[in-house]
């Protein structure tokens, strides 16, 4: 481990997991333990504890789990040494001199400051000679000189390599100017810049950090993509950035609008509506919905009214269901131009119907069921008695899925009254189906919880157990190592190797050797394992075990013993009847994974 173990074993000391997590997440205390909704999903019902005893955090629904310091890794999305050094600043310690090989942070923090400059260099442009034809397309789009600075737009010349050749003078290499996304390598080996000819918008994240840039073309008949943004570099990630959110999380308005396009969030600031931001033309992901919840409980949708924007409304609105965001949608009309009707973006809106226009809109915006029923309407032809009791048929299958009575009450009303039908003989038609949605549920949980082994089976598929009986059992001696490590004698009693889960072997060995050095902490593990293999640990370690200590040797020696048998069974094995058996399990891992799409 790169830090020394004395500082790293003072720093979670000082670093209690309960005060840590309680500045994120708001605790109840239930027994020995800590409950609260998990920060890493969206949930209503708690299903993230924290245990002060093992100084260790889980979360039942999406399986993460760990230490203070990979919790500290995960919601201030930084590295492990930059967890660390968070967590020092926190606890007011100062880091023991740092000889670590730490080059990913090294890199991250040169890629902020190259980007920094980066958007200072572009700004410069815009407001000298070779950003003049940016700056005309700025007025173009009616789009004001004070709120271009407010958003640091900036301009990027037509030469190829202004950008390259000014960074490259300011100390920066080529190499950081390549993982920045900023250059390419041409084919003749020279380097040139990525962002040519555009109109420059800087992506910001909410501490203000500029993590990459997206770029217009000024010109119909310019060449490329009409926007080019960064790629996913070790400082910008698409998924976890929303366009504006840094201008945005500080509005007055209630609630935060999600457009698409990065012209809408800059033509609605400069109308008003700065609570603006936008996903840059994908998919609104849990990620970005983990951000907004910092700053909001209510969620405005406002996509392009075209297809393509409502099937990004529908697919939103489902990443919500179930989550505490409240939801509105907000559909743009369309224009009609010469006889047809043509979509508009928010930008659109604005500039042809005006501000005062838009706040009507808003304060007239749909609740997500009223945009769902809509949708679900505008799909039969309700003239005919077919089409209406298709329609019925449809609409009780997406009701029996409300949780609200009140609500559930309402839109069977409405949706009775147009189908053209009796609103109790829908009412009914929507308690069946619900009921039996129930019964379904149900079942399918007595089915999961009856089956021990797979309920057991790790969540992620490059941690599934080859042998559940052994795997349990290695799971028990993980178990009592933790509980007591007093049972075990001087040597390990298994061999790494010995473990039919290679997973569960690392485990057990890097416990082993902290019970050498001190003892047994698994919240220690931290830095050799990662969220998702420390959940599973935390998992297993919350499994009952006897309290009593003959017992527990009991059990030490029965799971030894299934170790050892199941280990002699796969022994005796003819080798190629085991490789072949290993084969037809992969290509089986395989057909199963394309099925359910993961
Ligand atoms: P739109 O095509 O709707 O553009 O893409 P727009 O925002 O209305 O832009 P204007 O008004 O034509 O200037 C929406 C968003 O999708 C992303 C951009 O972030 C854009 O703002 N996008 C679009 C890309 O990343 N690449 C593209 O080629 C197009
Ligand atoms: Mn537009």
């Amino acid at each position: 481990m790169a830090f020394d173990q004395r500082f790293l074993d003072e720093l979670t000391a000082r670093s209690d997991i309960v005060d840590v997590v309680g500045s994120y997440v708001s605790l109840a205390r239930r027994g020995a333990e800590y409950w609260g909704c998990c920060p890493f999903h969206s949930e209503k019902t708690p299903s993230f504890h924290v245990r002060p005893d093992q100084q260790m955090y889980y979360c039942f629904g999406c399986k993460k789990g760990g230490g203070v310091i990979n919790f500290t890794m995960e919601i201030e999305n930084l590295s492990y040494p930059d967890a660390v050094r968070f967590l020092a600043r926190r606890a007011g310690m100062t880091v023991p001199e740092e000889n670590i090989d730490d080059g990913a942070s090294h890199l991250r923090a040169r890629l902020f400051a190259l980007n920094r400059d980066a958007a200072r260099f572009y700004y410069d442009q815009l407001h000298s000679p070779e950003g003049a034809p940016v700056a005309e397309y700025l007025r173009s789009r009616k789009i004001s000189p004070r709120n271009a600075t407010n958003f640091g737009l900036g301009a990027a010349g037509a030469a190829w390599d202004t950008l390259t050749n000014a960074m490259l003078a300011r100390g920066y290499t080529q190499s950081e100017l390549v993982a920045a996304g900023l250059s390419v390598k041409g084919k003749n080996g020279g380097f040139y810049d990525k962002f040519r000819s555009r109109l420059i918008f800087p992506i910001i994240d909410v501490r203000g950090d500029v993590l990459g840039f997206g770029g217009r073309i000024i010109s119909k008949d310019d060449p490329g993509a009409k926007y080019m943004n960064t790629p996913e570099t070790v400082i910008y990630s698409k998924r976890r950035v929303l366009y504006g959110l840094n201008l945005a999380k500080k509005s007055k308005r209630p609630g935060i609008l999600l457009v698409e396009g990065n012209i809408d969030v800059v033509m609605l600031h400069q109308a008003g509506f700065d609570n603006a931001c936008a996903s840059m033309g994908t998919a609104l992901t849990q990620e970005q919905l983990h951000l907004l919840s910092r700053y909001t409980k209510e969620i405005i949708l406002c996509y392009d009214n075209d297809e393509a924007g409502k099937a990004a409304t529908q697919k939103a609105l489902a990443l919500l269901d179930n989550t505490d965001f409240s939801v509105r949608v907000l559909e743009l009309p369309r224009r009609l131009v010469d006889g047809q009707y043509v979509k508009q973006d928010a930008d659109d809106f604005i500039k042809y119907q005006g501000a005062d226009a838009f706040e009507n809109l808003l304060t007239g915006s749909e609740s997500g069921m009223d945009f769902r029923m809509a949708q679900l309407k505008s799909r039969f032809d309700l003239t005919n008695d077919r089409g209406r009791i298709a329609y019925a048929a449809a609409a009780a299958e997406l009701l029996a899925d409300v949780s609200g009575a009140v609500e559930r009450e309402v839109y069977t009303v409405r949706a009775a009254e147009a189908a053209g039908i009796g609103a109790d003989t829908l009412k009914q038609d929507v308690a069946r189906l619900s009921s039996r949605k129930a019964r379904k549920e149900r079942r399918e949980q007595e089915k999961h919880d009856l089956r021990p082994a797979a309920a057991a089976q790790p969540r992620e598929r490059s941690m599934r157990y080859d042998n559940p009986r052994s795997a349990l059992a290695e799971e028990g001696l993980l178990r009592l190592l933790v509980l007591d490590e007093s049972l075990f004698g001087a040597e390990p009693p298994l061999a790494q190797e010995e473990f039919s889960s290679s997973l569960l072997g690392r485990l057990f060995a890097a416990l082993w050797a902290q019970r050498a050095s001190g003892g047994v902490r698994p919240a220690a593990l931290d830095g050799q394992f990662d969220a998702s293999e420390l959940g599973h640990l935390t998992a297993l370690l919350q499994k009952p075990e006897s309290t009593e200590h003959e017992s527990r040797r009991r059990a030490l020696a029965d799971y030894l013993r299934v170790v050892r048998d199941e280990g002699a069974k796969h022994a005796a094995e003819d080798p190629l009847a085991a490789a072949m058996k290993k084969f037809a399990k992969s290509t089986q891992d395989r057909d199963g994974g394309s099925t359910n799409g993961n």
